[in-house]
Protein backbone atom coordinates (compact mmCIF):
# COMPACT_ATOMS: atom_id res chain seq x y z
CA UNK A 1 0.00 0.00 0.00
CA UNK A 2 1.37 3.08 -1.27
CA UNK A 3 0.25 6.36 0.33
CA UNK A 4 0.32 9.55 -2.32
CA UNK A 5 -0.25 13.12 -0.17
CA UNK A 6 -1.07 15.89 -2.31
CA UNK A 7 -0.70 19.12 0.10
CA UNK A 8 1.95 17.64 2.61
CA UNK A 9 2.52 20.48 5.76
CA UNK A 10 6.25 21.18 6.25
CA UNK A 11 7.30 22.39 10.00
CA UNK A 12 10.52 24.02 10.51
CA UNK A 13 11.25 23.65 6.93
CA UNK A 14 13.86 26.80 6.97
CA UNK A 15 15.83 24.60 9.14
CA UNK A 16 18.82 22.45 8.28
CA UNK A 17 17.20 18.91 7.74
CA UNK A 18 13.43 20.59 6.61
CA UNK A 19 14.99 22.44 3.95
CA UNK A 20 17.20 19.96 2.53
CA UNK A 21 13.94 17.74 2.75
CA UNK A 22 12.05 20.33 0.76
CA UNK A 23 14.65 20.62 -1.80
CA UNK A 24 14.44 16.89 -2.50
CA UNK A 25 10.86 16.01 -1.72
CA UNK A 26 9.68 18.76 -4.70
CA UNK A 27 12.14 17.41 -6.89
CA UNK A 28 10.55 13.75 -6.73
CA UNK A 29 7.31 15.12 -5.94
CA UNK A 30 6.36 17.49 -8.44
CA UNK A 31 2.40 17.31 -8.39
CA UNK A 32 2.69 17.21 -4.40
CA UNK A 33 1.79 20.82 -2.95
CA UNK A 34 4.22 22.01 -0.13
CA UNK A 35 3.25 24.07 2.64
CA UNK A 36 6.54 25.44 4.98
CA UNK A 37 5.12 26.83 8.30
CA UNK A 38 8.33 28.07 10.65
CA UNK A 39 8.42 30.47 13.19
CA UNK A 40 12.05 31.87 11.81
CA UNK A 41 14.01 31.29 14.99
CA UNK A 42 17.94 31.54 15.16
CA UNK A 43 17.86 28.61 13.38
CA UNK A 44 15.50 28.79 10.47
CA UNK A 45 17.40 30.42 7.33
CA UNK A 46 15.03 31.24 4.48
CA UNK A 47 18.38 31.31 1.90
CA UNK A 48 18.48 27.97 2.51
CA UNK A 49 15.42 27.61 0.39
CA UNK A 50 16.10 30.55 -2.66
CA UNK A 51 16.11 27.68 -5.53
CA UNK A 52 12.86 26.53 -4.45
CA UNK A 53 10.44 29.55 -3.40
CA UNK A 54 8.48 30.95 -6.62
CA UNK A 55 8.23 27.30 -7.53
CA UNK A 56 4.28 26.71 -7.84
CA UNK A 57 3.96 24.06 -5.60
CA UNK A 58 5.46 25.74 -2.52
CA UNK A 59 4.30 28.57 -0.23
CA UNK A 60 5.95 29.33 2.60
CA UNK A 61 4.21 30.35 5.60
CA UNK A 62 5.43 32.43 8.90
CA UNK A 63 3.99 31.35 12.14
CA UNK A 64 4.45 29.19 14.68
CA UNK A 65 3.45 24.91 16.00
CA UNK A 66 2.03 26.39 19.04
CA UNK A 67 -0.68 28.45 17.14
CA UNK A 68 -3.52 26.18 17.38
CA UNK A 69 -5.76 28.84 15.23
CA UNK A 70 -3.49 29.02 12.40
CA UNK A 71 -2.63 25.06 12.06
CA UNK A 72 -6.20 24.63 12.06
CA UNK A 73 -6.79 27.50 9.10
CA UNK A 74 -3.88 25.73 6.94
CA UNK A 75 -4.60 22.21 7.69
CA UNK A 76 -8.25 23.24 6.19
CA UNK A 77 -7.68 25.93 3.30
CA UNK A 78 -4.66 23.99 2.00
CA UNK A 79 -6.27 20.30 2.67
CA UNK A 80 -3.62 19.39 4.22
CA UNK A 81 -3.23 15.24 3.82
CA UNK A 82 0.30 14.97 5.25
CA UNK A 83 2.45 16.69 8.56
CA UNK A 84 6.27 16.01 7.94
CA UNK A 85 6.71 17.64 11.38
CA UNK A 86 10.58 19.07 11.35
CA UNK A 87 10.39 22.21 14.13
CA UNK A 88 12.05 21.86 17.09
CA UNK A 89 14.45 23.40 19.43
CA UNK A 90 17.34 20.80 18.16
CA UNK A 91 20.94 22.30 20.03
CA UNK A 92 21.67 19.88 23.03
CA UNK A 93 24.07 22.66 24.39
CA UNK A 94 21.33 25.43 24.38
CA UNK A 95 18.49 22.48 26.14
CA UNK A 96 21.28 22.98 29.00
CA UNK A 97 21.61 26.60 29.64
CA UNK A 98 17.90 27.07 28.57
CA UNK A 99 15.31 24.39 28.89
CA UNK A 100 12.51 25.96 29.20
CA UNK A 101 11.47 26.69 25.08
CA UNK A 102 12.98 23.02 24.84
CA UNK A 103 9.56 22.05 26.13
CA UNK A 104 7.30 24.74 24.96
CA UNK A 105 8.41 24.14 21.26
CA UNK A 106 8.93 20.40 21.27
CA UNK A 107 6.35 19.12 23.64
CA UNK A 108 3.36 21.87 24.05
CA UNK A 109 4.14 22.45 19.54
CA UNK A 110 3.61 19.01 18.59
CA UNK A 111 0.74 18.38 21.17
CA UNK A 112 -0.95 21.39 19.56
CA UNK A 113 0.01 19.85 15.85
CA UNK A 114 -1.95 16.46 17.05
CA UNK A 115 -4.74 18.11 18.53
CA UNK A 116 -5.26 19.72 15.27
CA UNK A 117 -4.79 16.89 13.05
CA UNK A 118 -6.82 14.50 14.91
CA UNK A 119 -9.38 16.99 14.28
CA UNK A 120 -9.00 17.79 11.01
CA UNK A 121 -8.53 13.98 10.18
CA UNK A 122 -11.85 13.27 12.64
CA UNK A 123 -13.83 15.87 10.36
CA UNK A 124 -12.90 13.72 6.72
CA UNK A 125 -11.81 15.95 5.10
CA UNK A 126 -9.36 14.87 3.14
CA UNK A 127 -9.60 10.93 2.22
CA UNK A 128 -6.17 9.95 4.18
CA UNK A 129 -4.01 11.54 6.63
CA UNK A 130 -0.50 11.20 8.02
CA UNK A 131 1.06 12.88 11.16
CA UNK A 132 5.30 12.30 10.98
CA UNK A 133 7.20 12.97 13.84
CA UNK A 134 10.77 13.70 12.86
CA UNK A 135 12.64 12.16 16.36
CA UNK A 136 16.19 11.44 17.07
CA UNK A 137 18.34 8.58 18.41
CA UNK A 138 18.67 11.23 21.79
CA UNK A 139 15.64 9.38 22.86
CA UNK A 140 17.07 6.34 23.48
CA UNK A 141 19.66 7.30 25.63
CA UNK A 142 23.47 6.18 25.88
CA UNK A 143 25.10 3.20 24.93
CA UNK A 144 28.19 1.60 26.35
CA UNK A 145 30.89 0.12 24.18
CA UNK A 146 28.93 -1.95 22.69
CA UNK A 147 25.26 -2.86 21.20
CA UNK A 148 22.71 -0.77 19.18
CA UNK A 149 19.40 1.05 19.72
CA UNK A 150 17.21 -0.48 17.77
CA UNK A 151 13.15 0.59 18.12
CA UNK A 152 12.33 -1.68 21.43
CA UNK A 153 14.66 0.64 22.86
CA UNK A 154 13.21 1.81 25.97
CA UNK A 155 13.28 5.21 25.84
CA UNK A 156 15.80 6.88 28.21
CA UNK A 157 16.72 10.73 27.48
CA UNK A 158 19.44 12.41 29.12
CA UNK A 159 18.91 15.82 28.39
CA UNK A 160 16.38 18.38 28.73
CA UNK A 161 16.64 18.25 24.23
CA UNK A 162 16.00 14.43 24.30
CA UNK A 163 13.86 14.35 26.77
CA UNK A 164 11.56 16.81 25.02
CA UNK A 165 11.33 15.05 22.19
CA UNK A 166 11.04 11.86 23.90
CA UNK A 167 7.86 13.45 25.23
CA UNK A 168 6.99 14.13 22.01
CA UNK A 169 7.11 10.60 20.68
CA UNK A 170 5.39 9.37 23.51
CA UNK A 171 2.07 11.85 22.62
CA UNK A 172 2.39 10.79 19.37
CA UNK A 173 2.32 6.99 20.20
CA UNK A 174 -0.33 8.33 22.67
CA UNK A 175 -2.50 9.90 19.80
CA UNK A 176 -2.15 6.92 17.64
CA UNK A 177 -3.16 4.16 20.36
CA UNK A 178 -6.27 6.72 22.02
CA UNK A 179 -7.63 7.99 18.87
CA UNK A 180 -6.24 6.05 15.65
CA UNK A 181 -4.54 8.88 14.46
CA UNK A 182 -2.38 7.82 11.35
CA UNK A 183 1.29 8.80 13.02
CA UNK A 184 4.92 7.84 11.90
CA UNK A 185 7.57 8.49 13.96
CA UNK A 186 11.16 7.98 12.50
CA UNK A 187 14.69 8.41 14.83
CA UNK A 188 17.52 9.32 13.19
CA UNK A 189 21.62 9.71 14.44
CA UNK A 190 23.01 12.58 13.39
CA UNK A 191 23.20 14.35 10.14
CA UNK A 192 25.81 16.52 8.67
CA UNK A 193 25.58 18.41 5.20
CA UNK A 194 24.89 21.56 3.44
CA UNK A 195 22.83 24.11 5.05
CA UNK A 196 24.37 22.87 8.93
CA UNK A 197 23.73 25.71 11.56
CA UNK A 198 27.42 26.29 12.55
CA UNK A 199 27.13 25.67 16.00
CA UNK A 200 27.08 21.90 15.36
CA UNK A 201 29.75 19.60 15.65
CA UNK A 202 31.03 19.57 11.90
CA UNK A 203 30.32 22.59 11.04
CA UNK A 204 31.56 24.71 13.95
CA UNK A 205 34.76 23.02 13.09
CA UNK A 206 35.16 23.77 9.25
CA UNK A 207 34.25 27.40 10.36
CA UNK A 208 36.83 27.47 13.28
CA UNK A 209 39.25 26.11 10.92
CA UNK A 210 38.69 28.50 8.15
CA UNK A 211 38.95 31.48 10.26
CA UNK A 212 41.97 29.91 12.13
CA UNK A 213 40.02 30.22 15.32
CA UNK A 214 40.55 27.35 18.59
CA UNK A 215 38.88 23.60 17.81
CA UNK A 216 36.89 22.99 21.07
CA UNK A 217 36.47 19.25 21.52
CA UNK A 218 34.10 18.35 24.75
CA UNK A 219 35.94 16.23 27.78
CA UNK A 220 38.10 13.29 26.14
CA UNK A 221 36.93 13.14 22.80
CA UNK A 222 36.05 10.27 22.58
CA UNK A 223 32.24 10.14 22.69
CA UNK A 224 30.81 8.42 19.89
CA UNK A 225 28.24 9.78 17.04
CA UNK A 226 26.62 7.70 14.06
CA UNK A 227 26.65 10.39 11.15
CA UNK A 228 24.06 9.93 8.22
CA UNK A 229 23.98 12.45 4.95
CA UNK A 230 21.42 15.26 4.96
CA UNK A 231 20.06 13.85 1.76
CA UNK A 232 20.16 10.36 3.08
CA UNK A 233 17.71 11.12 6.16
CA UNK A 234 15.49 12.96 3.53
CA UNK A 235 15.16 10.12 0.99
CA UNK A 236 14.51 8.09 4.45
CA UNK A 237 11.63 10.25 5.63
CA UNK A 238 10.04 10.28 1.91
CA UNK A 239 10.05 6.67 1.67
CA UNK A 240 8.45 6.14 5.05
CA UNK A 241 5.92 8.63 4.52
CA UNK A 242 4.65 7.07 1.36
CA UNK A 243 5.29 3.28 2.49
CA UNK A 244 4.87 3.05 6.07
CA UNK A 245 1.84 1.20 7.82
CA UNK A 246 0.01 3.78 10.56
CA UNK A 247 1.77 3.41 13.62
CA UNK A 248 5.22 2.59 12.94
CA UNK A 249 8.62 4.08 14.51
CA UNK A 250 11.36 3.03 12.35
CA UNK A 251 15.26 4.00 13.03
CA UNK A 252 17.53 5.68 10.65
CA UNK A 253 21.30 5.85 10.83
CA UNK A 254 24.60 5.22 8.60
CA UNK A 255 26.31 2.58 10.28
CA UNK A 256 28.93 4.66 10.31
CA UNK A 257 30.53 5.66 14.04
CA UNK A 258 33.40 7.86 15.02
CA UNK A 259 34.83 9.21 17.66
CA UNK A 260 34.20 12.78 17.67
CA UNK A 261 38.49 13.22 18.40
CA UNK A 262 38.03 11.32 14.38
CA UNK A 263 36.15 13.06 13.06
CA UNK A 264 37.67 16.63 14.12
CA UNK A 265 40.79 15.39 12.65
CA UNK A 266 39.36 14.43 9.04
CA UNK A 267 37.94 17.72 9.14
CA UNK A 268 41.43 19.34 10.22
CA UNK A 269 43.69 17.18 7.61
CA UNK A 270 41.32 17.55 4.82
CA UNK A 271 41.19 21.03 5.64
CA UNK A 272 44.70 21.51 5.16
CA UNK A 273 45.17 20.78 1.65
CA UNK A 274 42.28 22.92 0.50
CA UNK A 275 43.70 25.91 2.43
CA UNK A 276 47.34 25.22 1.11
CA UNK A 277 47.96 25.21 4.65
CA UNK A 278 50.73 22.23 5.72
CA UNK A 279 49.85 18.79 7.01
CA UNK A 280 49.34 18.64 10.33
CA UNK A 281 48.45 22.61 10.77
CA UNK A 282 44.54 22.45 11.33
CA UNK A 283 45.23 19.82 14.01
CA UNK A 284 47.19 22.36 16.06
CA UNK A 285 44.07 24.18 16.59
CA UNK A 286 42.15 21.38 18.58
CA UNK A 287 41.60 22.50 22.38
CA UNK A 288 40.00 19.92 24.38
CA UNK A 289 37.47 21.90 27.11
CA UNK A 290 35.24 20.85 29.58
CA UNK A 291 32.65 18.15 29.49
CA UNK A 292 28.98 18.81 28.32
CA UNK A 293 27.25 17.81 31.50
CA UNK A 294 25.23 14.90 31.02
CA UNK A 295 27.47 14.45 27.86
CA UNK A 296 25.80 10.94 25.93
CA UNK A 297 29.12 9.05 25.28
CA UNK A 298 27.94 6.63 22.37
CA UNK A 299 24.69 6.54 19.59
CA UNK A 300 24.39 3.59 17.06
CA UNK A 301 21.50 2.73 15.35
CA UNK A 302 20.47 -0.62 13.95
CA UNK A 303 18.03 0.39 10.82
CA UNK A 304 17.72 -3.08 9.80
CA UNK A 305 13.65 -2.70 10.36
CA UNK A 306 13.70 0.61 7.31
CA UNK A 307 16.11 -1.66 5.22
CA UNK A 308 14.14 -4.65 5.33
CA UNK A 309 10.97 -3.17 4.68
CA UNK A 310 11.72 0.30 2.65
CA UNK A 311 15.31 -1.14 1.12
CA UNK A 312 16.44 1.88 2.50
CA UNK A 313 20.13 2.19 2.85
CA UNK A 314 22.37 5.45 2.73
CA UNK A 315 23.23 6.38 -0.69
CA UNK A 316 26.67 8.37 0.24
CA UNK A 317 29.83 6.62 1.72
CA UNK A 318 31.23 9.30 4.56
CA UNK A 319 34.11 9.78 2.48
CA UNK A 320 31.92 11.21 -0.27
CA UNK A 321 29.65 12.82 1.72
CA UNK A 322 32.30 14.58 4.05
CA UNK A 323 34.16 15.81 0.94
CA UNK A 324 31.41 16.87 -0.52
CA UNK A 325 30.00 19.22 2.68
CA UNK A 326 33.98 21.00 3.29
CA UNK A 327 33.43 21.74 -0.32
CA UNK A 328 30.26 23.20 -0.12
CA UNK A 329 31.16 25.05 3.00
CA UNK A 330 34.10 26.79 0.79
CA UNK A 331 31.99 27.33 -1.72
CA UNK A 332 29.46 29.03 0.08
CA UNK A 333 31.60 30.96 2.48
CA UNK A 334 28.77 34.11 2.11
CA UNK A 335 25.79 31.45 3.50
CA UNK A 336 28.09 31.24 6.40
CA UNK A 337 28.77 34.76 6.81
CA UNK A 338 25.30 35.60 6.78
CA UNK A 339 24.52 33.23 9.50
CA UNK A 340 27.50 34.05 11.60
CA UNK A 341 26.88 38.25 11.46
CA UNK A 342 22.74 37.56 11.93
CA UNK A 343 22.39 39.49 8.13
CA UNK A 344 20.51 35.92 7.05
CA UNK A 345 17.66 37.17 9.48
CA UNK A 346 16.61 39.98 6.93
CA UNK A 347 16.06 37.63 4.45
CA UNK A 348 12.56 37.67 5.15
CA UNK A 349 11.82 41.15 5.17
CA UNK A 350 13.56 41.61 1.86
CA UNK A 351 11.47 38.79 0.15
CA UNK A 352 8.22 38.80 2.20
CA UNK A 353 8.03 42.31 3.48
CA UNK A 354 7.95 43.44 7.52
CA UNK A 355 7.88 40.65 9.46
CA UNK A 356 4.29 40.69 11.18
P1 LIG B 1 17.19 23.19 13.11
O1 LIG B 1 17.43 23.75 14.47
O2 LIG B 1 18.21 23.41 12.04
O3 LIG B 1 15.80 23.75 12.54
C1 LIG B 1 14.64 23.83 13.30
C2 LIG B 1 13.63 24.67 12.55
O4 LIG B 1 12.42 24.72 13.32
C3 LIG B 1 14.06 26.11 12.32
O5 LIG B 1 13.81 26.51 10.99
C4 LIG B 1 13.19 26.91 13.29
O6 LIG B 1 12.92 28.24 12.86
C5 LIG B 1 11.93 26.05 13.32
N1 LIG B 1 11.13 26.26 14.54
C6 LIG B 1 11.57 26.25 15.82
N2 LIG B 1 10.55 26.51 16.66
C7 LIG B 1 9.43 26.65 15.90
C8 LIG B 1 8.08 26.92 16.19
N3 LIG B 1 7.64 27.10 17.46
N4 LIG B 1 7.19 27.00 15.17
C9 LIG B 1 7.62 26.84 13.88
N5 LIG B 1 8.90 26.59 13.55
C10 LIG B 1 9.81 26.50 14.55
O7 LIG B 1 16.91 21.65 13.32
P2 LIG B 1 17.36 20.41 12.43
O8 LIG B 1 18.74 20.02 12.79
O9 LIG B 1 17.01 20.69 11.02
O10 LIG B 1 16.39 19.28 13.02
C11 LIG B 1 15.08 19.11 12.48
C12 LIG B 1 14.37 18.01 13.23
O11 LIG B 1 15.11 16.80 13.12
C13 LIG B 1 14.25 18.27 14.74
O12 LIG B 1 12.97 17.83 15.14
C14 LIG B 1 15.34 17.41 15.36
O13 LIG B 1 14.98 17.01 16.66
C15 LIG B 1 15.40 16.26 14.40
N6 LIG B 1 16.70 15.58 14.27
C16 LIG B 1 17.84 16.30 14.03
C17 LIG B 1 19.05 15.64 13.83
C18 LIG B 1 20.33 16.37 13.51
O14 LIG B 1 21.39 15.76 13.43
N7 LIG B 1 20.32 17.68 13.32
C19 LIG B 1 19.09 14.23 13.89
C20 LIG B 1 17.91 13.53 14.19
C21 LIG B 1 16.72 14.22 14.34
O1 LIG C 1 21.86 12.22 17.39
C1 LIG C 1 21.00 13.13 16.77
C2 LIG C 1 21.19 14.50 17.36
O2 LIG C 1 22.43 14.99 16.84
C3 LIG C 1 20.06 15.46 17.04
O3 LIG C 1 18.88 15.00 17.66
C4 LIG C 1 20.38 16.87 17.53
O4 LIG C 1 19.36 17.78 17.12
C5 LIG C 1 21.70 17.31 16.92
O5 LIG C 1 22.06 18.59 17.40
C6 LIG C 1 22.79 16.29 17.24
O6 LIG C 1 23.10 16.30 18.66
P1 LIG C 1 24.60 16.17 19.19
O7 LIG C 1 24.67 16.72 20.56
O8 LIG C 1 25.12 14.80 18.97
O9 LIG C 1 25.33 17.14 18.12
P2 LIG C 1 26.45 18.26 18.28
O10 LIG C 1 26.87 18.65 16.89
O11 LIG C 1 26.06 19.34 19.22
O12 LIG C 1 27.66 17.45 18.95
C7 LIG C 1 28.19 16.28 18.36
C8 LIG C 1 29.23 15.72 19.31
O13 LIG C 1 30.35 16.63 19.34
C9 LIG C 1 28.75 15.61 20.73
O14 LIG C 1 29.35 14.45 21.32
C10 LIG C 1 29.30 16.87 21.41
C11 LIG C 1 30.58 17.13 20.65
N1 LIG C 1 30.95 18.56 20.49
C12 LIG C 1 30.01 19.42 20.01
C13 LIG C 1 30.31 20.75 19.83
C14 LIG C 1 29.28 21.73 19.30
C15 LIG C 1 32.23 18.97 20.78
O15 LIG C 1 33.10 18.18 21.21
N2 LIG C 1 32.54 20.29 20.59
C16 LIG C 1 31.64 21.20 20.12
O16 LIG C 1 31.98 22.41 20.00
Amino acid sequence: MTFSPTAVLVTGGAGFIGSNFIHNFIANNPACRVINLDVLTYAGNLSNLKAIEHHHGYRFVKGDICDANLVAKLLTEEKIDAIVHFAAESHVDRSITGPEIFVRTNVLGTQTLLEESRKHWQSGVVPDFRFFQISTDEVYGSLGDTGFFTEETPLAANSPYSASKAGADLLVRAYHETYGLPTLNTRCSNNYGPYHFPEKLIPLMIHNIINRKALPVYGDGRNVRDWLHVRDHAAAVEAVLKRAAPGSVYNIGGNNEWFNIDIVNLVCDLLDGRLGRTDGENRQLISFVKDRPGHDRRYAIDASRLKRDMGWGPAYTFEQGITETIDWYLANQEWVGEVTSGAYREYYSQQYGERP
